[in-house]
């Protein structure tokens, strides 16, 4: 399956997980810059980090906006959001709560929700129906269950 994942990342944390996430899954990656190579692909993967409060990084306004005129009816999508739970509880990567929202009906299928089971935050926008709607990384407080996560997810969507 043609998979691509489009990135946007403001000091690189989005920008190493897409990599990582890439190579095991033998997917493109591309900044989010990039978007509008996303109807090439099959399985679609969109990784965005949460900036402000709750606010999408920065690349992804462009990129939402462009995102919404493309015709993504088949297509598998997955979303990795990455944030801070401690500093940031209560807007914990809202960021791929907002990309699911703008691209839920848009005839996509999602792939890869995961438990928010070993987090700790006050609320999030990517819960939806009590799971992530994506995967979901900590840098700044779980660094030693990235690889883990990142395994399990892979696993769960290839
Ligand atoms: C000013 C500032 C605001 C942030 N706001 C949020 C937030 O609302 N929610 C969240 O989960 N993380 C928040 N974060 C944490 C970042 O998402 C986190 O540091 C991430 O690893 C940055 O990834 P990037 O380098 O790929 O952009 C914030 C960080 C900073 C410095």
């Amino acid at each position: 399956m043609k998979t691509a994942i489009f990135f946007g990342s403001t000091t690189g944390t989005t920008e190493m997980i897409a990599q990582k996430v890439g190579e095991l899954l033998g997917a493109e990656v591309y900044s989010a810059n990039e978007i509008d190579k996303v109807e090439e692909y099959d399985f679609v993967i969109f990784a965005t980090s949460t900036w402000g409060m709750g606010d999408l990084q920065d690349d992804w306004y462009d990129a939402l906006e462009k995102l919404k005129t493309k015709n993504l009816s088949g297509k598998k999508v997955g979303l990795i959001g990455i944030g801070d739970q401690e500093g940031f509880g209560d807007t914990f990567v809202d960021g791929i709560g907002t990309i699911y929202e703008e691209i839920k009906d848009m005839g996509i299928t999602l792939v890869g929700k995961t438990s928010t089971e070993g987090y700790n935050f006050g609320s999030s926008k990517a819960v939806v129906d009590e799971e992530f709607v994506g995967l979901v990384i900590d840098e700044n407080n779980q660094s030693d269950l990235t690889d883990e996560r990142i395994k399990n997810w892979v696993e769960k969507v290839k």
